[in-house]
């Protein structure tokens, strides 16, 4: 079994939640191709696709959203999950929140079988613009590491045993 954990990330945090993901999916296995959304050309092979979007005032990442929209029909007869990352706080751990619709247009369009939401990263070592960003958002105390690696593997796990689970292949 093959599985794509393809992302949209600017400042690299829902990158590494994604290779988070792809070491629970080797670790249970699966083979695994792990990269950015935009690196995509080809989806022929996989039987099974993970796309991850951080979360940006202007909805969820562009390089996820042309993703969903370039692969919609591929990924018909597939099982697909889907991942945001953003909350500069706890509110994803805590509560189950929603897709925005973007996100929410993506499983749609991927025929996605669930969506979660985890914590964010935006701190002010991070690069150009962002770390522009961060330096003026720490005086309010939206900054920080809020993601739940641990979480994250384990949500991780479960796909891996429903994509591996042999009910699914009946
Ligand atoms: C300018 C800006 C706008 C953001 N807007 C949102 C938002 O609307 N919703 C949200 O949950 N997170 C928002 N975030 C937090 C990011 O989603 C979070 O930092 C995320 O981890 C970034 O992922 P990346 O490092 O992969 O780019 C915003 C961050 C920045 C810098």
């Amino acid at each position: 079994m093959t599985v794509l954990v393809a992302y949209g990330s600017t400042g690299g945090s829902t990158a590494e939640i994604a290779g988070w993901i792809a070491e629970e999916f080797r670790a249970a296995g699966l083979d695994v191709r792990l990269l950015p959304a935009d690196e995509v050309d080809d989806v022929a092979g996989y039987d099974a696709l993970v796309l991850g979007a951080a979360m940006y005032a202007a909805g969820w990442h562009p390089d996820a959203r042309r993703f969903a929209k370039r692969f919609a029909g591929p990924f018909a007869d597939r099982p697909v999950w889907l991942f945001s990352s953003g909350p500069l706080d706890h509110t994803a751990d805590d509560t189950d929140l929603p897709p925005d619709h973007q996100a929410e247009a993506a499983m749609h369009l991927l025929q996605a079988r669930e969506h979660v939401t985890f914590g964010g990263r935006l701190t002010a070592e991070a690069h150009g613009w962002l770390g522009f960003v961060a330096r003026r958002m720490k005086h309010e105390g939206h900054t920080g590491d809020f993601r739940d690696p641990q979480r994250i593997r384990a949500w991780a796990r479960g796909v891996a045993a429903e994509i591996t689970s042999p009910r699914r292949q009946a």
